[in-house]
């Protein structure tokens, strides 16, 4: 009988994993979570640490419909929330949470060199991504991995129209863009852009930063949440909401699609940004599977059920190996 040798499996299967995470890999085109970028997990679960933030799970996505130029540039979100407490110190009917916005650039990009605006769309659209299904005794989508654009949510006439305003305002603006956006999302939006916000034609709540005021984060952890890892992550702002510790606040708060509005201003001497242009990306999220996870959700046990796309990719391979031996 053919003996197994498990030094073997060991090596195939370090090098198996090296490959998946390699550090300069790219950005997969679509949004991802904390299982592509290969930050370590704590037990079952995600942890994405950016700073001083540690994040429950992470949304992270390239530029969309961007110009060539800014194909290099990401947008990050993570989302903190404290741990349900035990017992009686469980006497707070809500906790809050805090969800942090980055800019993605390129190692040798100047936070200087940047000029523009972000607007971040605090109430999500009222149409949700599709997601896989749970399967067992929850029938319905599985909302924790659910992953999208915009252009999956909000009508693209909609999403045309939001940005060449944008483009338009910034080329008219003499530098204060964000206070034109400021001025001009408090206004109501076109039909076609009906439930952008949630419940019908407002942008909801939003809040603007300037691209040129963004905070460089030191890289100072094991896990640096952004593809390629030698890229850098300027702090755009952070949002704090307080719900309560049902599962449902749980999914609808730290799951929620956030858009984002990004208008690129040029620089006649900027040797990343030539002309103005605007994108709208939408972040969420993105929880793969974890056996065990989510304790204070009644959907653990149908989540259970489902492997994730890299734990299958292993068990395929061991099963080649034992097929080989
Ligand atoms: C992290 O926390 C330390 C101490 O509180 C503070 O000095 C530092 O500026 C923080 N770093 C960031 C990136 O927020
Ligand atoms: C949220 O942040 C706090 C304080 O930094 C940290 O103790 C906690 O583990 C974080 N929660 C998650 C789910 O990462
Ligand atoms: C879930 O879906 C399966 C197959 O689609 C169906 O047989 C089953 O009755 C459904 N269960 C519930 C609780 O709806
Ligand atoms: C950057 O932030 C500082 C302090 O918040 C503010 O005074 C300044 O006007 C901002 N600069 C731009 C270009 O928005
Ligand atoms: C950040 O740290 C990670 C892991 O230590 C490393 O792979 C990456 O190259 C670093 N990135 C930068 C911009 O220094
Ligand atoms: C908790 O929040 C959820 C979702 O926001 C809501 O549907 C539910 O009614 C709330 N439960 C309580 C007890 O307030
Ligand atoms: C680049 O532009 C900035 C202002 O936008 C100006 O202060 C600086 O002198 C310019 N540098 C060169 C080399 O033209
Ligand atoms: C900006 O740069 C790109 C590539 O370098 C070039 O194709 C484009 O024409 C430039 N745009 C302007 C307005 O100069």
């Amino acid at each position: 009988m053919i003996q197994f040798n498990p030094s073997t499996l060991t090596v195939l299967l370090a090098l198996f994993l090296s490959h998946a995470v390699a550090d300069d890999a790219k950005l997969s085109s679509n949004l991802v979570g904390c299982n592509e970028v290969s930050c370590p997990k704590e037990g079952a679960d995600d942890r994405c640490t950016v700073g001083n933030n540690t994040f429950m799970g992470i949304g992270l996505s390239h530029l969309a419909d961007a110009p060539s130029y800014l194909s290099d540039f990401a947008l990050l979100k993570g989302v903190n929330v404290s741990a349900p407490l035990g017992g009686k110190n469980n006497d707070k009917p809500r906790r809050p949470f805090r969800s942090f916005y980055y800019l993605g650039a390129p190692s040798d990009a100047e936070a200087k060199d940047l000029s523009g605006c972000v607007v971040v769309f605090h109430d999500p659209p009222s149409k949700k991504f599709k997601g896989p299904k749970l399967q067992g005794k929850h029938n319905g989508t599985d909302t924790r991995a659910a992953s999208g654009t915009c252009s999956d949510v909000i009508d693209k006439k909609c999403i045309k129209m939001i940005t060449d305003r944008a483009t338009e305002l910034a080329d008219q603006a003499n530098g204060e863009v964000c206070e034109e956006l400021n001025r001009e999302f408090k206004k109501n939006l076109p039909d076609e852009c009906d439930g952008f916000g949630g419940n019908g034609r407002s942008f909801g709540e939003f809040s603007v930063k300037s691209l040129g005021n963004l905070t460089s984060i030191p890289n100072s952890t094991d896990c640096w949440p952004v593809m390629p890892k030698s890229d850098q992550l300027l702090g755009i702002m952070s949002s704090t909401y307080l719900r309560n510790y049902s599962a449902d606040a749980l999914i609808d708060e730290a799951y929620k699609i956030t858009p984002i509005l990004t208008v690129f201003v040029g620089k006649d001497n900027s040797s990343f940004v030539n002309e103005t242009s605007s994108q709208m990306t939408c972040l969420k999220v993105v929880t793969e599977d974890n056996p065990d996870d989510d304790k204070d959700s009644d959907k653990s046990s149908a989540l259970r059920m489902k492997a994730s796309g890299l734990v299958g990719g292993i068990a395929v391979l061991v099963a080649g190996i034992f097929a080989i031996l």
